[in-house]
């Protein structure tokens, strides 16, 4: 039988500071009404702490989950758009952490595909039988990029991380087929130039020229036709049809394009993992965080077919088309949590509005 990839371990980091969209109302002119119709997102959660922590947490989690040390893994992929740092890799970070010894270590940025991105890369990488353990992570602190008073772009993001094992079966579970692709000619419609988020915002830097540069109403359009085609891609490449499918996975980037997406697709209601409600859109962390919760909730059993969906920053897209192997219950768990912290979100994003502050300088205040 065809050696495949197959998730084996998961886990998640979801930080403790709320940002609710009754608080968003208090820091720009918008309201709950408008964000859950045009988005489906109430809440986001905001990290107090590093993309690295984060990373590191919810990569212990899913170690334990598949009763795995950290020494037996022999890869580690972060998928991120926000790395603490641009070197040493957020991958190299955590690598040291968490003692995994014996693993090669990298980041890799294709924004709300990196996930979907680094399955593609570490499936091939076990299929080939040039890995046999490997840690894929997608962790996100895309807060630091916002300026809290632009209301079309600080509404949707929130952080977090979420991890994946993957190792090899023969028993026709895994990874079945990937559809990727990329359009750099667009882009600018989304744009981060900030080199790092450990050191923004800082005094020393230009505002206009950091914040999170974003069009949402064409980014809107091209993700929903580039997420139905390249799911609809991935599953022909598979040899399957939309009936087979049992979950869709989709990055959350807004309840209304995966909507639209999904239904292009034929596959509708139950069939389609939504948690944008409570954490907004994290990028690549989106998707191994949404694949947690999907556990939890008994949503995936052994033997679906599952297919995981992104769109992001790039522009970059892509499909993974998936059979659920055996395990679907965490062999161990992991206890550690982030350092507590006391801050509410108005003073974890007081850096963010002093920074930005001065764009917003002949506009009336928020009331
Ligand atoms: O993860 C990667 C990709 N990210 C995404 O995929 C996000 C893609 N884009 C979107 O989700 C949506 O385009 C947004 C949520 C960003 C915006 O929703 P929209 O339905 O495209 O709104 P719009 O930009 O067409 O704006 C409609 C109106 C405008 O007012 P006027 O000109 O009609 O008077 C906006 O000024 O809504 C106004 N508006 C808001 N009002 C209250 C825009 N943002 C807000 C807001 N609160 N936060």
């Amino acid at each position: 039988m065809t050696r495949r990839a197959t998730i084996t371990g998961w886990g998640k980091c979801v930080p403790p500071v709320s940002l609710s969209n009754a608080d968003l109302e208090r820091l720009m002119d918008t309201s709950d009404e408008w964000i859950v119709e045009r988005t489906g997102i109430r809440n986001r959660q905001l990290t107090h702490v590093e993309t690295t922590d984060m990373a590191e947490l919810a990569a212990r989690r899913a170690l334990a989950c598949a009763g795995l040390e950290a020494t037996d893994l022999d890869l580690v992929v972060i998928a991120t758009c926000t790395p603490e740092l641009l070197c040493p890799s957020v991958a190299a970070m955590v690598q040291d952490r968490i003692g995994a010894t014996n693993a090669a270590a990298f980041d890799l940025n294709a924004a709300c595909s990196g996930f979907v991105y680094g399955t593609s890369v570490v499936a091939g990488m076990v299929e080939s039988g040039f890995a046999e353990r490997v840690l894929l992570v997608g962790a996100e602190k895309l807060h630091y990029a916002m300026d809290y008073r632009d209301r079309g772009t600080a509404i949707l993001f929130g952080d977090g991380a979420g991890a994946a094992v993957f190792e090899p079966s023969t028993d026709g579970d895994g990874v079945l087929a990937v559809d990727l692709g990329a359009d750099g000619g667009k882009g600018g419609t989304m744009l981060i130039r900030s080199m790092g988020s450990q050191g923004e915002p800082s005094p020393a830097n230009d505002p206009e020229a950091f914040r999170l540069h974003f069009e949402g109403q064409a980014v809107f359009k091209i993700a929903v036709q580039g997420i139905s085609a390249s799911a609809a891609r991935v599953l022909e490449r598979a040899g399957l049809t939309a009936d087979d499918v049992d979950l869709v996975v989709p990055h959350q980037a807004n309840a209304r394009i995966i909507d639209s997406a999904t239904r292009r697709l034929g596959i509708e209601g139950e069939r389609v993992f939504v948690n944008i409600d409570g954490l907004g859109n994290t990028a690549a962390a989106s998707i191994p965080m949404a694949i947690s919760d999907a556990l939890d909730a008994g949503r995936i059993s052994t033997g679906d077919t599952v297919v995981l969906t992104a769109f992001g920053g790039g522009v970059t897209w892509g499909s993974i088309a998936l059979q659920w192997g055996a395990r679907t219950e965490p062999v161990g768990v992991h206890d550690g949590e982030l350092p507590p912290t006391d801050m509410d979100c108005f003073d974890l994003l007081q850096d963010n509005l002093d920074f930005y502050a001065g764009l917003h300088a002949d506009e009336p205040p928020v009331a």
